[in-house]
């Protein structure tokens, strides 16, 4: 069973001129447990859409979404929150501190466990990405790359299935990088299925599959479907994975 998947969802913005936005045109995208999977693309190819409507943040125009096997489209707004909250943790590609709150206070914010419990967590998990002596700090009082880890720490507080980042290591020099990813392949270890938008070759390199948007775009977003129709046997394969010839 897929951690998180996507069928034929399109996301379509009113256009302000005459023309609305396609963002996703007809996604297939499914990530499995302990997957790491790397979305690179132009700017404006959707990649933050797609990432928006894969952690339950924003609603496809069409299509289905399942989160752990279980159809989420229907769900009310209510279940909705409580299921991306139990199972979703997101680096937003502009961090999305609560500039009043220190560090170690938004990375606890959005935890299910009793507050004591949750700093402590919180700060071990600050400590693994070397801001052990940041705990205090507000965002104001910390560098660009300092509040991505801060970000990513409050993404994994409350241990998701489900971890999607965009644009993780945008901010941060290549040791630093490193040792983000070296923090997903740990959660990956454990089972999380990760998701990152990305330019960074290096997050090229960590990634089990690297999936490109073009325009709302997605090829090959499921492993073993919807291979390239090049030769005969690539169109064999192709005809014997259409649904109801399955
Ligand atoms: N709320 C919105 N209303 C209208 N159009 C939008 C909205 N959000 C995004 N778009 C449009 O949808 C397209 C995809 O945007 P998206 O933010 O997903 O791109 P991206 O691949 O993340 O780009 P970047 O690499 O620059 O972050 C763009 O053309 C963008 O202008
Ligand atoms: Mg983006």
């Amino acid at each position: 069973m897929y951690s998180v998947e996507l069928r034929g969802a399109t996301k379509r913005y009113p256009g302000a001129g005459a023309e609305p936005v396609v963002a996703l045109d007809d996604v297939d995208f499914a990530v499995e447990p302990g997957e790491f999977v790397a979305v690179v693309g132009p700017s404006g190819s959707g990649k933050s859409t797609l990432l928006n409507v894969l952690g339950l943040l924003d609603d496809p125009t069409d299509g289905w979404r399942l989160l752990d096997g279980t159809d989420v489209t229907e769900l009310t707004v209510g279940e909705r929150t409580a299921a991306r909250k139990e199972s979703i943790g997101f680096v937003f590609q502009d961090f999305h501190l609560l500039p009043t709150l220190t560090a170690v206070e938004n990375v606890a914010l959005p935890t299910a466990f009793d507050p004591g419990d949750a700093s402590d967590r919180a700060a071990d998990l600050l400590g693994r990405f070397g801001l052990g002596d940041r705990l205090d700090h507000e965002p104001s009082e910390l560098s660009g790359g300092q509040k991505q880890r801060v970000a990513i720490a409050r993404s994994l507080i409350n241990e998701p299935a489900v971890l999607l980042a965009d644009e993780p290591t945008g901010n941060l020099d290549t040791e630093t990088g490193e040792s983000i990813l070296a923090e997903f392949e740990r959660v990956k270890e454990e089972g999380v299925a990760v998701v990152a938008v990305t330019h960074d070759p290096l997050v090229e390199e960590y990634a089990d599959r690297v999936v490109e948007l073009t325009d709302g775009v997605l090829e090959g977003g499921i492993p073993g479907r919807d291979p390239p129709a090049e030769g005969p046997s690539d169109r064999d394969a192709d005809a014997a994975l259409r649904p109801g010839e399955r």
